[in-house]
């Protein structure tokens, strides 16, 4: 039986917590929170690299001890509490963060922080090829977009691992072998002609960057599903090709767009740049497309299938055991191939075309090589383009001094714990590599900021110069596992595409300020005022035209 005494103490027991829980402790509760949360974000903040460095605990007590056992830190800004550097990768990322490195005192290695992702960048080759050739960076930091498309099913977001090293595999034997590239010569001809013809004959103006995209994506097609289109503008166009054109620059845009919530998780809800809303809009369009032609292949409906030579989708479908793929990854490979395939070597040439206008000497040595190696009585065939020296070196001055990808289009991301260029680089980092500041850096070339292909040229016992990653001087594919399987593809495309166009026409401007080098940085780096050119026909039989 309960006393009088017992029941007042569970009356005073009761007044106790309820004072505790007054308006006036709540208050003092929440004060306190704010508080310590404003003295962490503080503390956080005032490490070197700024917030997401600092929230590494093992980073921040011997730093706050000032311990003589500190390692040394990397330096860097610090930016903004919460949000860190979150602005170097706003619009033109690549100078942005070269002239950081540069007050920093940090090319060879600085850190930064977007929101809570821990950064490291170089602009230095040791540097670089210390990041991209390493196994601890053989993985890609995470992208929502690049999840939302599928792309952690393709090759360029899949994790490194089993799965990845097959897609890797299929495609180094079945795409990019030099032998598939040696079949595919006669689509790129046929598309160089189709191009040519345009130019020369298309009465209303034309942007040369629209006819090398859609060339392009036709030559894409063609390699990936099989499918030849014409090379056609407005009502004419193939509604297939239209689609998938809208499919692409859909992809294009929402993968070159930075995505505040994959740093700033708190923000991850609210979808504030409409993003996810919009991938989840493009992935049942790009299923319906690319089932639809996987399913063609499947059931054999396509025209005259019998005959020609196997398609990357006939490879896909044609794949048994561990190698077989489902449905939906071969999906993603495929949409993978014709999107990165696209953009780069239409991008590529853009500058090319640009380079030729504004040096009108450089374009007469590439027409005078031409004249010596071809001659004016027939067009270019991909076999003279090892003899096309000069031209060659063109190509490689303007991935110098333009490459499509200054950042190397996708960073790498560190899945243990290392140690880069002496410092300590904690697992879960991601790693960039600024090929733009390299090649332009006047410690590594002389004059970096002349247009002079003839450094590229090879003298008497020297070796040529490869772009394809063993000098990390440069390297506009990247270099080490993840390096660009599409390189070799890419390159004698865009040699051979722009060899076709120099053979048939010299290149002018339309006036004296038809040429502006000014940049856009989307997924690729691209001009950002459309080149204008109008061309003349140097062999017979191709009429003039102008070119926008
Ligand atoms: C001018 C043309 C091209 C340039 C400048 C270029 C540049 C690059 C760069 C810088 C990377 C990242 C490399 C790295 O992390 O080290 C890359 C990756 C990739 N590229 Fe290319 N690329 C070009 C053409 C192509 C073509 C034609 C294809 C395919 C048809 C292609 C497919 C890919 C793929 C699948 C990856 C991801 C590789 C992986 O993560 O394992 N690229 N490219």
């Amino acid at each position: 039986m309960k006393t009088d005494i017992e029941n007042l103490w569970v009356f005073a027991l009761a007044s106790k917590s309820f004072r505790a829980f007054s308006a006036e402790s709540i208050a003092c509760t929440v004060l306190l929170v704010a508080l310590t949360c404003l003295a962490m974000t503080f503390i956080y903040w005032s490490h070197p690299g700024g917030p997401a460095w600092g929230r590494n605990f093992k980073n921040i007590i011997p730093l706050l001890l000032k311990s003589s056992k500190t390692k040394p830190v990397i330096p860097g800004p610090r930016g903004l509490p919460l949000i860190g550097s979150m602005a170097l990768m706003t619009s033109l990322a690549h100078r942005k963060i070269a002239a950081m490195a540069r007050s920093c005192n940090a090319k060879r290695l600085m850190a930064f922080s977007l929101g809570q992702t821990r950064v490291v960048v170089t602009c230095h080759p040791d540097v670089a090829r210390e990041i991209l050739n390493s196994s601890v960076f053989a993985d890609r930091p995470v992208k929502e977009s690049a999840y939302s498309l599928m792309f952690n099913r393709a090759i360029g977001f899949a994790q490194y691992g089993v799965y990845w090293r097959t897609l890797r595999r299929i495609s180094a034997a079945h795409l990019f072998s030099p032998k598939q590239i040696k079949n595919s010569e006669v689509q790129r001809r046929e598309i160089a002609s189709q191009m040519v013809a345009m130019f020369g004959t298309h009465k209303e103006k034309l942007a040369i960057r629209e006819v090398v995209k859609r060339a392009s994506l036709n030559n894409m097609m063609c390699s990936v599903f099989g499918r030849k289109y014409e090379l056609e503008f407005g009502a004419s166009m193939n509604n297939e090709v239209e689609e998938l054109k809208g499919l692409v620059d859909e992809g294009y845009d929402l993968l070159g767009m930075l995505n505040w919530s994959d740093h700033l998780p708190w923000l991850a809800d609210f979808d504030a740049q409409k993003i996810r809303f919009r991938c989840s809009n493009l992935v049942p369009r790009v299923n319906r497309f690319v089932s639809r032609i996987i399913s063609e292949h499947r059931t054999g409906v396509e025209a005259g299938k019998d005959e020609k030579a196997p398609d990357f989708v006939d490879v896909l479908l044609s794949l048994q055991g561990p190698d077989k793929l489902s449905n939906s990854d071969m999906i993603a490979v495929l949409w993978e191939m014709i999107f990165r395939g696209t953009d780069t070597v239409a991008v590529l040439i853009e500058w090319i075309m640009a380079r030729m206008v504004l040096h009108p000497d450089v374009q007469s040595t590439v027409h005078d090589e031409l004249d010596k190696v071809v001659g004016r009585s027939r067009a270019v065939n991909e076999s003279d383009i090892s003899e096309l020296v000069y031209l060659t070196a063109v190509v490689k001055e303007v991935l110098r001094l333009h490459p499509p990808g200054p950042l190397l289009s996708w960073a790498r991301l560190a899945i243990t714990d290392t140690t880069i260029d002496g410092y300590h680089v904690p697992i879960g980092t991601t790693a960039m590599v600024n090929m733009w500041a390299i090649s332009r850096d006047p410690e590594v070339w002389v004059d970096p900021l002349e247009f002079k292909p003839d450094r590229f040229v090879a003298r008497d016992g020297e070796l040529e110069f490869s772009v394809f990653g063993s000098d990390l001087r440069l390297a506009p594919f990247g270099s080490g596992r993840r390096t660009c399987p599409g390189k070799a593809l890419g390159l004698t495309t865009v040699t051979y595409w722009v060899a076709s166009l120099l053979q048939e026409y010299e290149w002018l401007p339309l006036d004296e300020n038809a040429v502006d080098l000014s940049e856009v940085l989307r997924l690729s780096c691209e001009m950002a005022k459309p080149l204008v050119a109008k061309v003349l026909p140097r062999r017979s039989g191709v009429k003039p035209s102008s070119a926008q």
